[in-house]
């Protein structure tokens, strides 16, 4: 069932578990996802970057495939179909297409006019029925093979930021997109209470959910984050159930070849790491 994420994050912020969104890159992905949320009775939110956007020709084709697959598959748990890190225009442009959430990413503007900016799409968004996240502190990662530290967001930056009208507020604490490198200090658990504190008990989003430790996540949630993305594992485990299938000679077998049998080992990769991601963030049976 097609909802935008709003109550779903506060009964997890009520409740002291995450929801995850998994980003999605194709039709296997999404399926594999909505499959899963279903069979655990989570909520879930699937999370769409302008690049997956653009691979999959447009938010529009996006919208129409979800929707038409969440009520093929009959699925009645809660799923938000979500922009992730949208900038300005992606953020119009998903509202027009049918999405049911978005993310405005205006961490790279100056403060002054992230706020301007995310006023502006927080009254669009809400006139339309979705829901909107906003950020501030940009999450570091890789770009160009080298990888950046994630920023630690300013609490009073984050108050005002919150204080918007947005659902909820993804904030730099350490985290980064992708791996994390060895010498990763972890998350800054500090900053995230100082930034909770700060924020009226606002619903908290952790971003560059992959390869951070169980108990890090626990305590994160613990400190007010209802809301955990996770892109980069799904991906991986995909990649490496698709090269053992190669490797072990299996697309030379019979009709191996098929993409249908294929891209069946991966399909089923992701949906193991999806169920083990809802496990850990306690969202099972909260649909
Ligand atoms: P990872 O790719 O590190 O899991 O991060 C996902 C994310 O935060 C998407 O916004």
């Amino acid at each position: 069932m097609l909802v935008n994420a709003t109550n779903m994050l506060l009964k997890a912020r009520d409740g002291h578990y995450a929801v995850g969104q998994f980003n999605i890159n194709n039709l296997e992905w999404t399926k594999s996802i909505l499959l899963t949320a279903q069979e655990m009775n989570s909520p879930v939110i699937l999370g769409v970057s302008e690049g997956a956007g653009k691979y999959m020709t447009g938010f529009k084709t996006v919208a129409a495939m979800v929707k038409a697959m969440d009520e093929s598959l009959g699925i009645t748990v809660p799923v938000a179909l979500h922009l992730d890190h949208g900038s300005y225009e992606g953020a119009k442009a998903c509202v027009a297409a049918g999405f049911t959430s978005i993310m405005f990413d205006g961490s790279h503007y100056a403060i002054e006019e992230n706020v301007a900016k995310t006023t502006e799409l927080v009254a669009l968004a809400h006139d339309h029925g979705l829901s909107i996240e906003a950020e501030v502190g940009s999450i570091g990662g890789e770009e160009d093979g080298v990888i950046g530290m994630g920023e630690v967001a300013d609490p009073a930056e984050c108050a005002k930021i919150a204080a918007l009208g947005i659902d909820f507020l993804a904030a730099g604490i350490g985290n980064i997109h992708g791996k994390y490198p060895a010498n990763w200090k972890g998350l800054d658990f500090e900053a995230l209470d100082r930034i909770h504190a700060a924020t009226d008990n606002i619903p908290l989003v952790l971003h560059g959910g992959t390869g951070i430790p169980a108990e890090m996540i626990k305590k994160a949630i613990a400190l007010g984050v209802s809301k955990i993305n996770v892109n980069t594992e799904c991906q991986l485990s995909f990649a490496d159930a698709t090269r053992k299938y190669i490797e072990a000679g299996k697309d030379l077998q019979g009709k191996g070849f098929d993409p249908r049998k294929l891209l069946a080992p991966g399909a089923d990769a992701i949906k193991a790491t999806v169920r083990e991601k809802i496990e850990l963030f306690g969202s099972a049976n909260k649909a």
